[in-house]
């Protein structure tokens, strides 16, 4: 995986995509904030470098830049839309608002006119109006420049979006810069990336032993499949159930993983969680707790079993960026990553995902032989219905929580088109309802189901309100103390997929 290009990201809605394209032509990619030192890029070594769109305009003071160093490497560049108008604004081009911008396909006719026009997608509203010196138009539409090079730099732009499917001969424009432009000789496959971690896992680990937190969720399953493949004998699978499970799921788990050819421990520490959570509602405090804990109780389990000095987690790449990563911004901390203790007790952590998406971790779990419905489980957060009780948690909620969950699971999971992940929530809102001739006063139950790839960001799914509405005619016949139910029709951004 010697070589990389790097998609430096400005707030693009295909930043993913454009990632995931790359990797799919065998040129290994990975996706770094925008403003990420040029210090710090150089020592990547990337072969290539592409900008992605955003949503803002380089001419305001506070939009998103990059290193200007980043034009001198001689590293060849690829600006799409907002990298585009990036990279002309900062050599010293002009970018203006356009009067009513470009949606949708919109037809691109090249300089060279023995190459046929073709259409593109497009989606933008500011333009290059002046090319910095160096640079020539390469392709227009009938109001913007929609293609510029400086070829002798390695310099490209373009102002429409070769990675979307929408765009005629999209793929043919990325290969080109992959590979004739950059030098990329394509040899990465999921494959490899099975062969460089066991063996990076064999060299770190050697003889020793490895503690693999199981959450019986893909990126724990995978991760336990890809370690008892590089380290058989060594390796011990813990899963904590803290108490914060789905109606049934820790026997499942623990029924699906006891049948495996790997030492698997149940730890049963649900009232050590809800002690520790008891009366604490902010949320990060939340998500802290059980991060710490479950260090807690890995530690003293590995000190029951001996001497083990690594802990391995099935961390994967959207955790550490939600997490603030080096660069970004905290969203929130995902348990295992900006909730980890700084004292821990295991020499070492051990990630081999961390460097993909959650469909390839999905892949690359069929590549390991687990069974597909283990494999498509929608995500479960690690510390579970904790992010889905909104306030205090207590055991009566939680008994609540999950009946309604198992209500809205059942009745989705039977649909033809699922949503990419769905659940209830229990709010801390109250509200008045009748039952019988009895005026009630009980928490309201909101339901939440995404549309994601990347988890991300996502869409409210537009469920069928025959759906929705037997899931509220169940929910507030079923449970005594639920007399309400909400659907949650908020994106993300702004919202988040989890409520706390
Ligand atoms: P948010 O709520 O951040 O969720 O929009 C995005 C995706 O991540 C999952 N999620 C977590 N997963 N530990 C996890 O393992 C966490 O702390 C955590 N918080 C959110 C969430 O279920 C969704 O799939």
């Amino acid at each position: 995986m010697n070589e990389c290009v790097l998609v430096l990201d400005f707030g693009g809605q295909y930043k993913e995509l454009i990632a995931g394209t790359v990797r799919g032509l065998s040129v290994f990619s990975e996706i770094r904030p925008g403003g990420m030192p040029v210090e710090e890029i150089k020592a990547l070594s990337p072969i290539g470098i592409i900008l992605t769109g955003g949503p803002n305009s380089v001419y305001l003071p506070d939009s998103p830049k990059c290193d200007p160093e980043l034009f001198n490497l001689g590293i060849p560049l690829l600006g799409i839309c907002y990298g585009m108008q990036l990279m002309c604004h900062m050599l010293g081009g002009e970018v203006s608002p356009g009067i009513k911008g470009e949606y949708g396909r919109i037809p691109i006719i090249p300089a060279d006119s023995s190459k046929a026009p073709f259409k593109a997608l497009m989606s933008h509203r500011d333009a290059v109006t002046k090319l910095p010196d160096g640079f020539c138009a390469t392709a227009h539409t009938a109001s913007c420049i929609a293609a510029c090079e400086d070829a002798e730099k390695k310099l490209y732009g373009v102002q429409f979006h070769p990675e979307s499917k929408h765009t005629d001969g999209g793929m043919a424009i990325i290969e080109k810069f992959l590979f004739e432009i950059c030098g990329a000789t394509g040899g990465y496959k999921l494959d490899d990336y099975i062969d460089l971690q066991i063996s990076a896992i064999r060299r770190k680990v050697g003889d020793q032993n490895v503690l693999l937190a199981l959450s019986g969720g893909v990126d724990s399953s995978v991760c336990a499949a890809l370690l008892t493949k590089a380290i058989p004998g060594c390796l011990t699978c813990i899963f904590v159930d803290h108490g914060l499970m789905r109606l049934n799921e820790g026997d499942e788990i623990e029924r699906a993983f006891s049948k495996r050819k790997l030492q698997f421990i149940r730890v049963n520490a649900q009232e050590r969680f809800l002690s520790k959570l008891k009366d604490v509602a902010d949320p990060e405090a939340k998500r802290k707790i059980i991060g710490e804990e479950f260090i807690r109780v890995f530690e003293e389990e590995a000190a029951k079993l001996g001497d083990i000095p690594f802990l391995a987690q099935g961390t994967i790449y959207s955790d550490i960026v939600e997490s603030g990563g080096k660069h970004g911004a905290t969203i929130k901390s995902h348990h295992n990553v900006g909730g980890l203790p700084e004292n821990l007790a295991f020499s070492e952590i051990i990630e081999p995902l961390s460097g993909l998406f959650k469909d390839e971790v999905r892949i690359l779990g069929r590549k390991l032989g687990l069974p597909k419905p283990l494999v498509s489980r929608q995500p479960f957060p690690g510390p579970g219905l904790a992010l889905r009780i909104v306030g205090k948690i207590t055991f009566e909620k939680l008994e609540v929580l999950r009946k309604a969950d198992a209500i809205v699971r059942e009745e989705l999971d039977g649909i033809r088109r699922k949503p990419d992940q769905y659940f209830a929530v229990l709010t801390d809102t109250h509200t008045v309802g009748v039952k019988g001739d009895d005026r009630t006063y009980d928490p309201v139950i909101a339901i939440r189901a995404v549309e994601t790839g990347d988890f991300m960001t996502c869409e409210y799914s537009p469920l069928p309100h025959r759906v929705l509405g037997r899931m509220s005619s169940r929910i507030t016949n079923e449970i005594p103390s639920a007399s309400r139910v909400v659907y949650d029709i908020t994106s993300k951004p702004p919202g988040t997929v989890e409520w706390e």
